[in-house]
């Protein structure tokens, strides 16, 4: 990457290596000249003849020399080999990161052998590469998902106008009613994706808000949707202070309030709206008389495009965005979501986000 091309690390290794050794070995030959072959005298009696002192300084020259030329071999070859193990997992993760970078990511290191940093470096790298895996999966099913519930109001759109073609007699205002009602609905999905993505990407304004009183707005606005239904809601709480969009929130607490309304039973049905502080959340809870839902089914009813049991109010079925989008939302707030199914029929959703203190204010 345009970067000058430098000593390899192995090289590097090799070369400190043999550097020590060299230092090492040309010490202790020091250390021999200086406290013995320096003292002895130019000629000695030694049993068995006479010692000359430059014969011997000559011979151990030649054996220093000797043995300084095979400790340079030595610390080459050696530190080569050595610096080339110690290294290889190195050469596994980079293998491993190009995979990655080419778009591969199934490929995982699994570096085996006890725990040390490259170990540490493999695994968390390889738990990197499932996260985003599973994200990237997520992303291309979630795209698949809005091209086809795209595509549906545009082929009933294409239908229609070709059944008005081959037939000219055919009453237009119904088809204009209809061609209306999947114009409406195109638009409605279309605006949940938009919804959906500013939520995601995080980027909006920040107030001080209170979740009780976004959770009262929403509630009043569908109240006559309610009532119209023969449904009652029970509103009840105390002040929750957050921080956080006001539009985004409230657009939750609707969701949560229309499901709530949408999804409850056919006649005489309940939804409570509870807001209020606990210790460390605002929290919102929307419940609601409604089927018995199982946990499985709870538990898929978050994700996008999920719909459950066909709705019991409101002409047309749902899109399917409404939970993801209050996800999201809860998830752009750092806070959390718990849906659970009543055991009485219906559901309970839990929304807690930070709770916003005075101090806070600053
Ligand atoms: N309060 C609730 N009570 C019972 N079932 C619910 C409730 N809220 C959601 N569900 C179930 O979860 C499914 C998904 O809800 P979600 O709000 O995501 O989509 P939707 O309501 O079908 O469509 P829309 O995108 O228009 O909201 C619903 O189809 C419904 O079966
Ligand atoms: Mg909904």
């Amino acid at each position: 990457m345009g970067r000058a091309p430098g000593l390899s690390v192995r090289l590097k290794l090799t070369l400190s290596y043999t550097g020590f050794l060299m230092v090492a070995g040309t010490l202790l030959l020091g250390v021999v000249w200086v406290f013995v072959l320096r003292h002895l005298p130019a000629y000695a009696d030694v049993p068995g003849g006479i010692l000359v002192r430059s014969f011997l300084v000559r011979g151990f020259l030649e054996a220093a020399a000797a043995a300084l030329v095979f400790l340079l071999a030595f610390g080459l070859g050696g530190g080569w080999l050595l610096a080339g193990r110690m290294l290889a997992p190195l050469g596994r993760i980079t293998d491993a990161t190009r995979l990655a970078a080419d778009g591969s990511l199934a490929h995982r290191i699994r570096l085996a052998g006890p725990s040390d940093e490259f170990r540490e470096l493999a695994d968390a790298f390889d738990s990197m590469l499932a996260r985003l895996e599973a994200q990237v999966a997520e992303q291309q099913r979630f795209a698949a998902n809005a091209s086809h519930e795209l595509r549906t109001p545009l082929a009933v759109t294409k239908t229609l106008l070709e059944v008005a073609r081959n037939d000219r007699d055919h009453d237009s205002g119904e088809l204009v009613d209809r061609l209306h009602h999947v114009n409406a609905r195109a638009i409605d999905l279309t605006e949940a994706l938009l919804l959906l993505s500013r939520a995601d990407q995080r980027s909006f304004t920040r107030d001080h808000v209170d979740l009780s009183l976004i959770a009262e707005e929403a509630t009043e606005t569908l109240l006559p949707f309610a009532e119209g239904s023969g449904l009652t809601i029970h509103i009840s709480g105390d002040a929750a202070p957050t921080i956080g969009s006001y539009a985004l929130l409230l657009q939750m607490a609707t969701n949560l309030v229309h499901n709530a309304i949408v999804h409850n039973v056919p006649e005489q049905g309940d939804v409570w709206v509870t807001a209020g502080a606990a210790a460390e959340a605002a929290v919102l809870t929307v419940e609601n008389t409604g089927q018995k839902l199982s946990p499985q089914l709870v538990s898929t009813l978050v994700e996008p495009f999920q719909r459950g049991a066909e709705r019991i109010r409101g002409h047309q079925t749902g899109v399917g965005l409404g939970l993801a989008i209050v996800k999201s939302i809860v998830q752009a707030h750092d806070g959390t979501l718990d849906v659970t199914s009543r055991a009485d029929g219906g559901l309970r959703v839990v929304v807690r986000l930070p709770i916003a203190r005075p101090r806070d204010h600053a």
